[in-house]
């Protein structure tokens, strides 16, 4: 990455061409905050007060939280640079700060692999927590979330831009402890918790049942207690806890000791996990069974001005959402249904979960190829007949939607007895 940046910059000839649109240096700023059209001089002051504090970071050893901040200066100031060196003006100092930024946040990964490789070495938990929780990297982004535009927005209010500005979101701006996502499955809460992970190339701690629930008594919460250790010391930090409601589930008469210990344990991290303002750790949580989970979990997640946290439905695809959905899953399928038809298959799709959803579009997408299966192999790509309205009416027919309207008003009760 930063071998891109630089060549952008120094511009030398075999690069040239490339580095007036390096398909890299794209993907770094698009992936990046949205810089507006703000006033270059304004761009580069607040580029170097960023460097500033992510030396101060590197300084303290907060190598996690300097590298977050120097990788979000080096993208304020290279579009910064770029312009400047277009006009051919003069910016060797902004230069000699952006080789700066980008040289500390390298030393700073290096900091960070090798505190994770002695933590792993010196404790078995934390061995466990490191590989099998934490990620590096997570492909999916915002763009390919059909709808959910509110929550999409929300969600960089919350998490994102505190986490590529932790100088800014402090005091009665400090981000809220954690959101729940819950909703009937198949609807993006996996997705979305990815999506966040990728934007803010922070610290992902991905964890599920098969994470915590351990054979032996005292495990589970031990890796617990140590995940939420590993987070505060990597921090900023997204601890991402998928079917919460598996691990975390309302206590009953025979519940297994191991599961008390755990949830106990959860209880008492999560209270913990911020202890000043400054601190950046961030619990997102999903379930599609919101009434199985434990009261006193549930009861974290309670918009209040102090600890903010908050419960979130991720609910089925509206119209439009369906429409977004059926148009980008057919983006490269070659179709003859006509917009006005399109909009009638979506009505029909009312009920549907997005991933029911893909499973129609897959299921009209196959049928022109079931016709001659023979013929097929010799046909070219070109000759495949388009998908046609009559192969979504067999799909939708096929392809039931995997909640009935029941079990969906469930999510809706519940969704209204928590406003
Ligand atoms: N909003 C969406 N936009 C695009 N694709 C989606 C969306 N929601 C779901 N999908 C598709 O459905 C699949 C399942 O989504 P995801 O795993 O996020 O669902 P979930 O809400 O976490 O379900 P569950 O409650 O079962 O865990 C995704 O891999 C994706 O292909
Ligand atoms: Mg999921």
């Amino acid at each position: 990455m930063w071998n891109s940046i630089k060549q952008a910059i120094n511009g030398d000839k075999k690069q040239k061409n490339k580095s007036r649109s390096p398909q890299k240096i794209q993907k770094i700023q698009k992936q990046g905050p949205q810089i507006s059209q703000i006033d270059p001089k304004l761009q580069i002051q607040n580029a170097y007060k960023m460097i500033e504090l992510g030396m101060k970071y590197y300084q303290n050893q907060q190598y996690s939280m300097a590298k977050v901040v120097l990788v979000n200066s080096s993208q304020v100031l290279l579009p910064v640079i770029k312009e400047k060196k277009q006009n051919q003006e003069d910016h060797a100092a902004e230069y000699q700060e952006l080789i700066k930024a980008i040289n500390t946040a390298e030393i700073c990964t290096q900091k960070i692999d090798q505190i994770q490789k002695n933590l792993a070495s010196q404790d078995p938990y934390y061995k466990q927590i490191i590989e099998t929780a934490m990620i590096r990297k997570c492909d999916v982004s915002f763009d390919q979330i059909i709808g959910l535009e509110s929550i999409k927005n929300q969600l960089e209010e919350v998490i994102v831009l505190p986490n590529l500005r932790p100088d800014i979101f402090t005091g009665i701006r400090a981000p809220p402890k954690g959101i729940l996502f819950y909703g009937p499955p198949g609807n993006g809460k996996t997705l979305l918790a990815k999506a966040v992970a990728n934007q803010i190339k922070c610290c992902f701690f991905n964890v599920s049942a098969s994470t915590l629930v351990q054979k032996h008594l005292g495990e589970g919460e031990k890796l617990m207690k140590t995940l939420f250790k590993v987070a505060f010391l990597f921090q900023p930090a997204v601890i991402f806890i998928d079917e919460i409601d598996s691990i975390l589930s309302s206590r009953s008469s025979e519940e297994h000791e191991a599961s008390r210990r755990l949830k106990t344990e959860f209880l008492v991290s999560f209270d913990g996990m911020q202890t000043t303002d400054q601190d950046r750790i961030f619990l997102i949580a999903a379930t599609n069974r919101p009434q199985d989970i434990d009261g006193a979990v549930l009861r974290r997640f309670v918009m209040n001005k102090i600890n903010q946290t908050v419960k979130i439905l991720i609910d089925q695809p509206d119209q439009q959402a369906r429409l977004g959905l059926v148009r980008s899953l057919m983006s490269k399928v070659n179709h003859s249904i006509q917009d006005p038809a399109l909009d009638k298959i979506c009505e029909k799709l009312a009920g549907y979960s997005a991933s029911d959803i893909k499973a129609v579009v897959k299921e009209a997408c196959m049928q022109p190829l079931r016709e001659d299966k023979n013929a097929i192999v010799a046909m070219s790509a070109q000759n495949i007949r388009p998908v046609r309205k009559e192969d979504f009416e067999f799909a939708i027919n096929k392809v039931k939607p995997s909640l009935n309207q029941k079990q969906y008003q469930e999510y809706i009760s519940f969704n209204k007895s928590e406003q």
